[in-house]
C-alpha cells in the first residue's frame, strides 16, 4: 500500500495502539513494528516519521528492548513516548535513572520553549498524564529542555536540528489535555505529513487491489453479519462480484430478525452482485447442543458445527482460490508483539480455520483497519447504518447468552426479551451512553402471578455496559423510568418471563457477557 506513512515502534507498552489510532486521527496512515524489526525493512517503508511507544522495561537493564543508534541518524523525525523518550536518551549518550518516586496520573507541565514546533497550539501550563519509574537524569548532548514537571525536570527535550522529540508523558491518552495537538503538531507540523489518509481512498484503491490479484479467480467468504465480515465481503462484491461466494451459517442464536436483515442486504434482492448462500443449520447445533450446561463446551459445539457447516457449503462450491477473512488491525497486533507477526488469527466469529475447505491463500481486506475505521469504510460503501454500527455480538450467539442448557424455547425468550430491551434502550437514546446492551436468559425460574394465575418462570437478566477497549467496562445509569418500562414490556409480552433482573456488576470481577 503505497502512502505517506507514519511507523510507530512498539516497546510492548499498554498504549500502542492507540498510538497508532491518535496519528490516524489526522488522516496519517501508520503501522506499527516491533522493536525487533531489522532497521534496514523501516528504512525501507520510508516514513515520514517514527513513534517510539512507551514500555515495561528499564532502558539500563540487561536485555531491555532496544532500538540502534542509527535510527536516529536516518534524518527521519523522531519522537519517543515514555519508555520511548528514555531510550532515545540512553542509546544517544544520555542518562536515565531510577526516580525517587514513582509518577503516577495527572501533573501540571509547564512549557520552557513555548515556541517549539510540537507545542505549537499548547498552553504554558497544561495538564499531562505520566505513568513511570525511571526518569531521564541527563538529556542526551544536542537535546534542550522544553519542558518540565514538579517532579520531571526533563518531561520533554528536543534535538530541533535534528528532528528528535522526547516525551516522558504520554500525550495518546486522553487526559493528557493537549495531546492529541502535539501529536497532531509532530505528524503534520515536523513530520510534513499531508494528511490526505481517507477512507474513500482506501476502499478504492483496495477494491482496485483486490480486482488486480483474484483476476478471474474465485474467493469465498464466511459472513457472520457482524461489521467486519460485512464490510469485507462487500469490498470484494465491488472488486469481483459473482466470483465471490458468500456463506452465511444461520446458527439459530443470532438476535430476533437478524437472519433476515442479513439475508435482504446480501440475498439476491440486495443491491450486491455476489453468490449468497444462506444455511439454516439450526436443527444440527440445537440437537448438538442438546444437554450441554457447561459455557466452555456449548463455546465448542457451536464453533465447531459453525466450520462443519461452512466446510459442507465450501464443498458443494468446489475448489477456490481465496477464503475472505475479517480480520482487523487490533487482532493483527495482538497476535503477536507489535503486530510484526505473520501468524494468521483465525477470526473469532468463525472460530477457527477451516480445514478441508481447498483454497490457495487468504485475503483480509481491513488487516490495516481499526474498528471504527472498518464502520467508515462500511459507510461509504453503502452498507445499512443498521449493520455497520452494530454493537458487537459473539460469534457463539445467543448460544453463551442462555444459562443452561439451549433450547429453541429459550432462545425464542431471550430473542423476544432482548427485542424490546434493545427497542426501548434506543428510544431512550441510551444507545450512545452504552457500548454494548442485551438481554441474557437466567436458569432461574421462580414463583409469581399473572392474572389469578399462579406462575413458575424464567428470569430475564439485563445487562448494559460503557467501555473503550472491552477490556474493562462499567454497568450504565439507566434510568429507573426506562428500566421500568424495559421490565412491565417484557414480563407481559413475553411469554415464560416473570421477572426481569439488571445486572450493575463491572468488567472485572463480571464478564460483559452473560454465560
Ligand atoms: P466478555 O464477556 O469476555 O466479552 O467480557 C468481551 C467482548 O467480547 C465479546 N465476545 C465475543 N466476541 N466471539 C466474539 O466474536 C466470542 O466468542 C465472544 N465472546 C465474547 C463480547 O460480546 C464483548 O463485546
Amino acid at each position: 500500500m503505497e502512502h505517506e506513512k507514519v511507523v510507530v515502534i512498539d516497546f510492548g507498552g499498554q498504549y500502542n495502539q492507540l498510538v497508532a489510532r491518535r496519528v490516524r486521527e489526522n488522516n496519517v496512515y501508520c503501522e506499527i513494528y516491533s522493536y525487533r524489526t531489522p532497521l534496514e525493512q523501516i528504512r525501507q517503508m520510508d516514513p515520514k516519521g517514527i513513534i517510539l511507544t512507551g514500555g515495561p522495561n528499564s532502558v539500563y537493564e540487561p536485555g531491555a528492548a532496544s532500538a540502534p543508534r542509527e535510527l536516529f541518524e536516518m534524518g527521519i523525525p523522531v519522537l519517543g513516548l515514555c519508555y520511548g523518550a528514555q531510550l532515545m536518551m540512553h542509546v544517544l549518550g544520555g542518562e536515565v535513572l531510577r526516580a525517587p518516586e514513582r509518577e503516577y496520573g495527572k501533573t501540571e507541565m509547564v512549557l520552557d520553549r513555548p515556541e517549539s514546533p510540537v507545542f505549537d497550539g499548547v498552553p504554558e501550563t497544561s495538564t499531562v498524564w505520566m505513568s513511570h519509574n525511571d526518569y531521564i537524569s541527563r538529556p542526551a548532548e544536542g537535546f534542550e529542555v522544553i519542558s518540565h514537571t514538579a517532579n520531571c525536570p526533563y518531561a520533554a527535550v528536543q534535538d530541533q536540528k535534528d528532528k528528535l522529540y522526547a516525551f516522558q508523558f504520554h500525550p495518546e491518552v486522553l487526559h493528557t489535555e493537549y495531546g492529541k495537538q502535539m501529536l497532531r503538531n509532530f505528524v503534520i507540523g515536523v513530520c510534513g505529513c499531508k494528511g490526505d489518509w481517507k477512507m474513500e481512498d482506501f476502499a478504492k484503491r483496495t477494491i482496485e487491489e483486490i480486482r488486480e490479484k483474484v483476476g478471474d479467480g474465485k474467493a469465498l467468504c464466511a459472513l457472520s453479519g457482524g461489521v467486519d465480515s460485512s464490510v469485507a465481503a462487500v469490498l470484494l462484491s465491488k472488486a469481483i462480484g459473482k466470483n465471490l461466494t458468500c456463506v452465511f451459517v444461520d446458527h439459530g442464536l443470532l438476535r430476533k430478525d437478524e437472519g433476515d436483515l442479513v439475508s435482504k442486504v446480501f440475498g439476491p434482492e440486495g443491491p450486491y452482485d455476489l453468490n449468497f448462500v444462506r444455511v439454516d443449520a439450526s436443527d444440527r447445533f440445537f440437537s448438538d447442543l442438546k444437554g450441554v450446561t457447561e459455557p466452555e463446551k456449548k463455546r465448542k459445539i457451536i464453533g465447531e458445527d459453525f466450520i462443519r457447516v461452512f466446510e459442507q457449503e465450501a464443498k458443494k462450491i468446489g475448489k477456490v482460490d481465496y477464503l475472505v477473512q475479517g480480520t482487523i488491525y487490533p487482532d493483527v497486533v495482538e497476535s503477536g508483539l507489535g503486530g510484526e507477526s505473520a501468524t494468521i488469527k483465525s477470526h473469532h466469529n468463525v472460530g477457527g480455520l477451516p480445514d478441508y475447505v481447498d483454497f490457495k491463500e487468504i485475503i483480509e481486506p481491513l488487516r490495516y483497519l481499526f474498528k471504527d475505521e472498518v464502520r467508515k469504510v462500511g459507510l461509504h460503501l453503502g452498507i445499512p447504518e443498521e449493520l455497520v454500527m452494530r454493537q458487537p455480538f459473539p460469534g457463539p450467539g445467543l448460544g453463551i447468552r442462555i444459562i443452561g442448557e439451549v433450547t429453541p424455547e429459550k432462545v425464542k425468550i431471550v430473542q423476544d426479551a432482548d427485542a424490546i430491551y434493545r427497542e426501548e434502550m434506543d428510544k431512550a437514546g441510551m444507545n450512545k451512553v452504552a457500548s454494548q446492551y442485551f438481554a441474557a436468559l437466567t436458569n432461574m425460574r421462580s414463583v409469581g402471578v399473572m392474572g389469578d394465575e399462579r406462575t413458575y418462570d424464567y428470569a430475564v437478566a439485563l445487562r448494559a455496559v460503557s467501555t473503550v477497549d472491552f477490556m474493562t467496562a462499567d454497568a450504565v445509569e439507566i434510568p429507573y423510568e426506562v428500566l421500568k418500562t424495559v421490565t412491565n414490556r417484557i414480563v407481559n409480552e413475553v411469554n415464560h418471563v416473570n421477572r426481569v433482573f439488571y445486572d450493575i456488576t463491572s468488567k472485572p470481577p463480571g464478564t460483559i457477557e452473560f454465560e
